[in-house]
């Protein structure tokens, strides 16, 4: 069932859980998020970058393969179709398209720019029945040719963000997209736990799952956290199994090669790590 996420995070937020954003790529990355949160009768918000949007070959086409295989698959639990880290004509983009929710990342213009073109977006997407995200210090990382350099968000800025009405705030605390690199300082709970007295009740967003240990995940959900994203951590899951397959030299033997068959190693591995994740940030039963 399509929604915006807003009403999923309050409740995520009050019950102390996290709902996960996955991003997708393609039909089998889609599938394997939409079935798994069914399964687990779990909340779930399908995350696009403009890169993966581009690839797919638009927003339009991607809001028209989610509406189709949610109605198909007869999925019931909360689904979002969010735009991740989108700029200020792909928030618009987005909207046009369909989308459900979308986050606007202003973090590299200066504060009042941030503060006029979020004020702007929040109107147009709360009009329209969307929630939207924003963004306060950056994630670091490349993400999509997008390279952030990764500072912790100053509180007072994200007060003023939060504000200006936005459903929920990524705030940057040391997190990184991408893998983790062998000396990461770990995520500066300092920084969150400054950031949480200062918005209220403002479901917090922690960007860069992939690689975090379990028990920060657990500290920052007691600080508020209430959507994790996740993205390199399935493309490794999806990559591992679609090698082993084609080592072991299965796409030779009999019809391996058809891509039904080719591509379901990696599609159940990405389901196992979607599966884990909703484990970890406890989301699962909460549809
Ligand atoms: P990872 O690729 O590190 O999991 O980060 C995902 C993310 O934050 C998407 O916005």
């Amino acid at each position: 069932m399509l929604v915006n996420a807003k009403e999923m995070l309050d409740k995520a937020r009050a019950g102390k859980y996290a709902v996960g954003q996955f991003n997708i790529n393609n039909l089998e990355w889609t599938k394997a998020v939409l079935l798994t949160a069914q399964e687990l009768n779990s909340p779930v918000i399908l995350g696009v970058s403009e890169g993966a949007g581009k690839y797919m070959t638009g927003f339009e086409t991607v809001s028209a393969m989610v509406a189709a295989m949610d109605k198909s698959l007869g999925i019931t639990v909360p689904v979002a179709l969010h735009l991740d880290h989108g700029t200020y004509e792909g928030c618009y983009k987005c909207i046009k398209a369909g989308f459900t929710s979308i986050m606007f990342d202003g973090s590299h213009f200066a504060i009042d720019e941030n503060i006029a073109k979020t004020t702007e977006l929040v109107k147009v997407a709360h009009g329209l029945g969307l929630s939207i995200e924003a963004e306060v210090g950056s994630i670091g990382g490349e993400e999509d040719g997008v390279i952030g350099r990764g500072e912790c968000a100053d509180p007072d800025e994200c007060k003023m963000i939060a504000d200006l009405g936005v459903d929920f705030l990524a705030a940057g605390i040391g997190n990184i997209h991408g893998k983790y690199p062998e000396n990461w300082e770990g995520l500066s709970f300092e920084t969150l736990a400054a950031v949480n007295e200062k918005v209220g009740e403002l479901p917090l967003v922690l960007h860069g799952g992939t690689g975090i240990p379990a028990d920060m995940i657990k500290k920052a959900i007691s600080l508020g956290v209430a959507k994790i994203n996740v993205n390199t951590e399935c493309q490794l899951s999806f990559a591992d199994a679609t090698r082993k397959y084609v080592e072991a030299g299965k796409d030779l033997q009999g019809k391996g090669f058809d891509p039904r068959k080719l591509l379901a190693p990696g599609f159940e591995a990405i389901k196992a790590t979607v599966k884990e994740k909703m484990e970890l940030f406890g989301s699962i039963g909460k549809a």
